[in-house]
């Protein structure tokens, strides 16, 4: 059995005390990220910087010892390499060239040159996996094919991925080719981050909940199925953990139907549902509300040993629902933990 807890967990042992990590680890709301913010000037120059990269994803497990690191970049890097414009409006998020005709489609760059924008990123995942302390799980990530794809067509982010869901009606062909092609450039860029020393891989489908029925098998759990099989028929045995979320009952079946070794699931699904529905079938990772990283107090506490409890007969790695937001507390990150391994 593998000596670090991520990996146990992966593999399917249940431990007395979970394993920690959680979304947005490396982030706004730690003043030591701020600062090294400051000095790479912008968010994108920070995640093409592979010493400041490196040293962000360092700073959550210096001041919190927790038990996987996950690379520090960004989902949309991979519509940049692919030849999209894309920059970040302060307060307001991510803007991009949209892609919505097949004419715009085939000025994409080929799949085989994204590694030409995406080395820096490699670089970092060297740095960090001599870097890390033995016991920490390096965690590299992608978008999933759906979610990048509704900030390539409408060209930012969306409450109801509305233009997504109006190209996949008007124009399917040009819908399910950028899909494709999203979800081989995912496999390569997944692929290069575990050669250059990633040991788990994430997928993240953070819109797969607008998707329905027949919709979300063909456009977010079929996707995640190819990534997982290609991803271990060349790397054999290396973990990948899925998160469809706000998948709801369709989180049911998704780690047997994709391959994936871990789901990991939002707040909207009570941590007993999960213990009775996905945990039978691979490790679970959640799902405590990323508010609670803000209010704090005896809720919080209470909230994450009710998680711990309920999920302690199973594979668990403890996390949030979603990524923590830059109003947190930094100090009920550590309470948390605290309550966690007592
Ligand atoms: O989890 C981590 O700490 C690893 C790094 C990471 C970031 N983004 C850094 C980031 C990861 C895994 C992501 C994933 C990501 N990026 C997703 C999927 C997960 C999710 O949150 O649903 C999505 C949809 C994006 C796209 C994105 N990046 C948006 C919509 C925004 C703007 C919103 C915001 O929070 O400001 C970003 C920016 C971003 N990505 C920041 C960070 C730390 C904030 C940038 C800053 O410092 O100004």
């Amino acid at each position: 059995m593998a000596e670090k807890t991520i990996l146990r967990a992966l593999a399917g042992e249940t431990q007395d005390v979970p394993p920690i990590w959680m979304m947005r680890q490396a982030g706004r709301y730690l003043p030591e990220y701020r600062a090294t913010r400051a000095k790479a000037g912008d968010f994108l120059s920070l995640c093409y910087n592979s010493d400041l990269a490196t040293e962000v994803t360092l700073q959550p497990i210096r001041r919190y010892g927790f038990d996987a690191a996950i690379l520090f970049a960004d989902i949309l890097l991979v519509p940049q390499a692919l030849g999209a414009d894309l920059w970040f409006v302060t307060g307001e998020g991510p803007r991009l060239s949209t892609i919505t005709s097949q004419a715009e489609l085939e000025q994409l760059r080929p799949v085989a040159d994204i590694h030409e924008t995406l080395s820096p990123i490699y670089q970092t995942v060297r740095n960090l996996s001599q870097e890390l302390p033995r016991d920490i799980t390096l965690i590299g990530f992608a978008g999933a094919p759906w979610t990048v794809a509704t900030y390539m067509i409408a060209g930012r982010g969306t409450p109801d991925q509305g233009p997504a869901h109006a190209l996949k009606q008007e124009n399917k062909p040009v819908f399910e080719a950028l899909l494709d092609r999203v979800t081989e450039a995912t496999i390569e860029y997944l692929s290069a981050q575990i050669e250059a020393g990633a040991e788990v891989v994430k997928l993240f489908d953070s819109w797969a909940g607008s998707l329905k029925d027949k919709d979300f098998e063909k456009y977010s759990r079929d996707p995640a199925a190819r990534i997982v099989t290609e991803l271990k028929r060349r790397h054999p045995g290396i973990p990948v953990i899925a998160f469809p979320r706000g998948a709801g009952d369709k989180y049911i079946g998704f780690a047997r139907a994709t391959g994936a070794d871990c789901v990991a699931v939002d707040e909207t699904v009570s941590p007993e549902w999960v213990a009775k529905h996905l945990q039978p079938d691979s490790c679970v990772q959640g799902n405590l509300k990323s508010s609670h990283m803000v209010t704090g107090g005896d809720a919080m506490i209470s909230e994450t040993r009710h998680i711990v409890e309920a999920l302690r007969n199973g594979p668990h790695i403890f996390n949030l629902g979603h990524g923590i937001t830059p109003d947190a507390d930094p100090d009920n990150v550590q309470r948390m933990i605290d309550a966690i391994r007592g």
